[in-house]
């Protein structure tokens, strides 16, 4: 008999119990579940809505079945739907008719968006964690770093020369926002939508500011048709979750570009690399490689969601039970990718040689001749110009431009003097970048202890 069962006069068919119902993935939810319960039957009894004895006996009984669960020793029941009427009933189950009294004053919608912003806040304060790890994992790379001279790229052509502390804490700043975006996320989660009811609330005088304060939530939902219709916080996870991916995937393929033979910045550890199974010469990066490709469920959960939320009537739809898959397969994703991305980079190693000869080639100190001769007075425009006539003769000559003579600089503009070698090397070009937010190493200095305040204060 379904708990619901009172004016039907057919069982469901078979496939309907089971196309319905959702235990089958929210019994992840069933420390939630009940501690959510245990919280309105404590107010309940307060609020003399069901006495306070039978009030006990519910809390007692929730509580032995969170053991009972966590140890394993219960089966759920698909024809019970949910772990909502399926935690109902196991506890009828244990303590008898008096357990029927538990729903009074609530309804399945309030108390399924009651347990999922409940999961939800635990989980971003996890991921937070995970993050923040990985922060200081970049902050530790950067400072080993600061004389590490590579190219920097635009249109992933050779660009300027800039520092692997640099390119590194700019990904530091993306995790940056990524926590702004949690913590943003956290604040309209936790937001109390039990005392909703079905979506009009219940004519029991019931205390919600007194729920909220047992859960832990900081604010209540104020109009209960949207506390039962809303799954922005959800939707809103699922952003942040597909923007800090889009971050790691974007690593991820600087990561395997620079592993590969033709770039050889990087070497993974042996531990988190792979091979192949014909080709005896293979390391392969799949770690990062997997990184970039399970960001793709990310965003496809992400969309998924949006699309199932859009056009919807208020208040509850059944539809919205699709929130959970969803929002739970994004979460495991992340946490799964987190702190092995972590790991992979903490044990790479670094071919600081290879970097800077890499920075040297493809007239990367090209701009900085230009500004040479802005130093000396020529226009920016006219010394581009020059500049660029220097390059395409060493184009046709196969030269850079700290291998051509004086003789051939003063072909092309008198300004140039002997101080042209010192003003192009690699060395100068990332440490007269001394601008806030540049590669100089004083710059990063300062920057790197601004970020190391900020993981301060986080804790
Ligand atoms: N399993 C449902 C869900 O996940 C719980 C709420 C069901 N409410 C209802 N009136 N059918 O959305």
């Amino acid at each position: 008999m379904k708990l619901w069962g009172g004016r039907f006069e057919k069982t469901t068919n078979v496939m309907v119990d089971d196309f319905n119902s959702s235990i089958r993935f929210d019994k992840r939810l069933y420390k939630q579940d009940i501690t959510g319960s245990i919280a309105h039957v404590t107010m309940l009894g307060k609020q003399g809505i069901i006495p306070m004895d039978d009030a006990d006996v519910i809390k007692s009984g929730l509580k032995e079945l969170l053991i009972d669960i966590d140890n394993n020793k219960v089966a759920f029941d698909i024809e019970a739907e949910d772990i909502h009427m399926n935690i109902e009933k196991l506890l009828i189950e244990k303590i008898g008719i008096v357990g029927k009294k538990l729903h009074t004053g609530r309804s399945r919608n309030d108390q399924v968006t009651l347990d999922m912003r409940m999961y939800l806040k635990e989980e971003i304060i996890e991921i937070k964690a995970m993050v923040i790890d990985l922060m200081n994992t970049l902050l530790t790379i950067a400072k080993n770093n600061l004389d590490t001279i590579m190219p920097g790229y635009t249109h992933l052509q050779k660009a300027q020369p800039i520092t692997f502390a640099h390119h590194i804490m700019a990904y530091f700043e993306m995790l940056k926002r990524d926590v702004g975006r949690l913590n943003d996320t956290y604040k309209r989660t936790n937001h109390l939508p039990l005392g909703a009811g079905a979506l009009a609330t219940t004519t029991y005088p019931l205390d919600r500011d007194y729920v909220a304060k047992l859960l832990d939530f900081g604010d209540i939902c104020i109009n209960s048709i949207d506390a039962v219709s809303d799954r922005d916080y959800c939707i809103e996870l699922l952003n942040t979750l597909s923007m800090l991916m889009m971050h790691l995937s974007r690593f991820s393929e600087e990561v395997i570009l620079w592993c590969s033979n033709e770039f050889q910045f990087i070497e993974l550890d042996d531990s988190y690399s792979t091979g192949s199974s014909i080709m005896p010469q293979k390391k392969n990066p799949d770690i990062a490689e997997l990184v970039r490709g399970k960001t793709g469920r990310v965003f496809g959960s992400h969309l998924g969601l949006l699309t199932t939320m859009k056009s919807l009537p208020l208040a509850y739809n059944k539809d919205m039970q699709e929130d959970k898959e969803a929002t739970f397969d994004a979460i495991d994703t992340v946490k799964m990718c987190l702190p092995i991305f972590n790991d992979m980079l903490k044990t790479l190693k670094v071919n600081k040689q290879n970097m800077y000869n890499g920075a040297g080639g493809g007239f990367t100190n090209a701009t900085d001749a230009a500004d040479y001769l802005v130093k000396k007075n020529v226009p920016f425009r006219d010394a581009h110009e020059i500049i660029g006539k220097l390059v395409l003769y060493c184009v046709t000559n196969n030269k850079n431009l700290e291998e051509l003579s004086l003789e051939e600089y003063k072909n092309v503009s008198p300004y140039f003097e002997d101080d042209i070698y010192n003003a192009i090397s690699l060395e100068t070009c990332v440490n007269k970048r001394n601008v806030i937010g540049g590669p100089s190493k004083e710059m990063m200095n300062k920057v790197i202890s601004i970020n190391e305040n900020y993981l301060n204060s986080l804790s």
